[in-house]
């Protein structure tokens, strides 16, 4: 199989995920935003960015005759100390929506063309449980109001959930899924520590432990790994490498079918 992966930068859940595709014996190209990953086929990918997200669908879609999976890894949970009063715009879209949601919708419906023309297509998104936190009402508000970035982070993620069932009942030859993918040490909690050097220093020092309280990369990495392969796996929400129940607000199928609207909405408007 030839798969994408998004988000593969050091250490990452993503990193881990292509490595343990390739060792399966898969085609692996990879992502990160500016820094090539050694051993892997790789282009930059900024999801936040139409123009490259389109430039690096032009670029696959001229390199490779074929894809057979794309794993929407790449994902932001910036202010994880909750210091944000107002959100941070890309667009006019709080940053979090932009880049997790409205960028991953952007790279999976411009490759779609090339995942549909393979015998056994799989789209994957990686979410989190934190998607309960996530709200469909602030699908259409722009987070103004009494800000809370983590319902950001839930509702980007919830949108997600959405989107993968979106994509499983539109294209019933697709196989689409989401997944928690546990709580896993990784780069992602550092983010908003850069203006924060005495918090730097802290979490730098309480390292070992968290390492080993949480999962390794690795071990973050099969439940994706497990959706791109297992011949049985149906489409929908997955934790710890089988079926799951997302979050209430998952289920709201109102909701989903207006943010799929919304969503081609969204993307015609930028793209003017
Ligand atoms: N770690 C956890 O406990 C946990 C729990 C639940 C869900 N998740 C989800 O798992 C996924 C992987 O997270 P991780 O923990 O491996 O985080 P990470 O170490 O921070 O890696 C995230 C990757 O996403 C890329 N990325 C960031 N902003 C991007 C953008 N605008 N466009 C394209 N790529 C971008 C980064 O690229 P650069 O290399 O260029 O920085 C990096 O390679 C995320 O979707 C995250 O929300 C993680």
């Amino acid at each position: 199989m030839r798969i994408v992966v998004t988000g593969a930068g050091p250490d990452s859940i993503g990193l881990a995920t292509a490595v343990a595709l390739r060792d399966l014996g898969h085609e692996v190209v990879v992502t990160t935003r500016s820094v090539p990953v050694d051993g892997f086929a790789w282009h930059p990918l900024d999801l936040a960015s139409r123009t490259s997200v389109a430039a690096f669908a032009s670029w696959f879609g001229a390199t490779y005759d074929g894809l057979d999976a794309l794993v929407n890894n790449a994902g932001i949970h910036l202010d994880l100390r909750s210091t944000w009063k107002q959100p941070q715009l890309v667009d006019g879209h709080e940053i979090h929506w932009r880049t997790n949601y409205l960028g991953t919708a952007d790279l999976t419906r411009a490759l779609l063309p090339l995942l549909l023309s393979a015998p056994d297509p799989r789209v994957v998104h990686v979410v989190s449980k934190l998607h309960e936190r996530g709200r469909n009402e602030a699908f259409f508000s722009a987070f103004g109001d009494g800000y809370d970035s983590w319902v950001a982070y839930g509702t980007s993620k919830l949108a997600l959930v959405h989107d993968a069932a979106s994509l499983a009942v539109r294209h019933p030859g697709l196989r689409a899924y989401s997944l928690h993918p546990g709580s896993v040490y990784t780069h992602i909690a550092d983010r908003g520590l850069e203006t924060a050097p005495l918090l730097g220093r802290l979490r730098a020092l309480a390292a070992p432990l968290e390492r080993r309280m949480l999962a390794t990369p690795a071990q973050g990495a099969e439940t994706s790994v497990h959706c791109v392969t297992a011949p049985d796996a149906t489409s929908g929400y997955y934790r710890r490498s089988a079926p799951a129940e997302p979050a209430p607000q998952a289920g709201d199928e109102a909701a989903r079918a207006a943010l799929w609207a919304r969503t081609s909405d969204w993307l015609v408007e930028e793209a003017r």
